[in-house]
């Protein structure tokens, strides 16, 4: 399966799942390409540096929608990226992706989210969490739909709140969380263990 890995910023999810692929732990997922919607997103230089992977930078230029994702479509394409032979990791991408993306790639792009969804979806999910007093927070994979961050869960990681707990402490010790959980998500996808029935992923081999 080829991987597509979309960032915006210091791609430290993105490091984790290549590092996790570069370990051997998913024989069957091929990082093909990391694309970035900012060019100065510090994940590009990890990719290209620290794993020789190919990088492409699609400024936004105030296109919206599937304007803009026409043209991540053609750049799959040019890299062999299809939705039948890919998928596509969402990892800090700062950009909402279209619905006629969202069905072209249709269970064929996962996220991240740094909450226990479907509590505090959107930006700042940590501070919204701190702010509403919860105890536990965490984090969630998932398959994309064309809403905010309400597909599919696939596997979520749940992180107490400690009092103590500043916003950055609290993303700090789900960041951790992050990645062990995403690179197992991606495992599951490639291993072709899961299946979608509604809403729920059920997980083959799973007790
Ligand atoms: C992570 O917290 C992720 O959950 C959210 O954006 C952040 C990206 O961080 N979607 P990084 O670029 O992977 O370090």
């Amino acid at each position: 399966m080829k991987l597509a890995i979309l960032i915006s910023g210091r791609g430290s999810n993105m490091d984790a799942i290549l590092t996790a692929i570069r370990k051997g732990h998913m024989p069957q997922a091929q990082p093909v390409l990391v694309l970035s919607n900012l060019p100065e997103a510090g994940g590009l230089t990890i990719a290209r540096e620290k794993f020789g992977l190919n990088t492409e930078v699609l400024v936004s230029n105030d296109l919206k929608g599937w304007e803009y994702d026409k043209n991540v479509m053609t750049l799959l394409q040019n890299y062999e990226i299809s939705p039948t032979n890919g998928l596509i990791c969402l990892a800090g991408f700062m950009r909402l992706l279209s619905p006629q993306f969202v069905s072209l790639f249709r269970n064929r792009i996962i996220n991240i989210h740094p909450s226990l969804l479907p509590s505090f979806p959107g930006l700042h999910a940590q501070r919204k969490a701190l702010e509403y007093g919860v105890k536990i927070s965490g984090c969630t994979v998932h398959f994309v739909d064309k809403g905010l961050d309400t597909g599919p869960i696939i596997i979520q990681k749940s992180t107490p709140v400690l009092q103590s707990d500043t916003e950055e402490s609290l993303s700090g010790r789900i960041l951790r969380d992050e990645h062990l959980v995403y690179p197992e998500a991606i495992k599951l996808i490639t291993e072709d263990r899961l299946k979608i029935s509604g809403r729920m992923v059920l997980i083959n081999g799973e007790h």
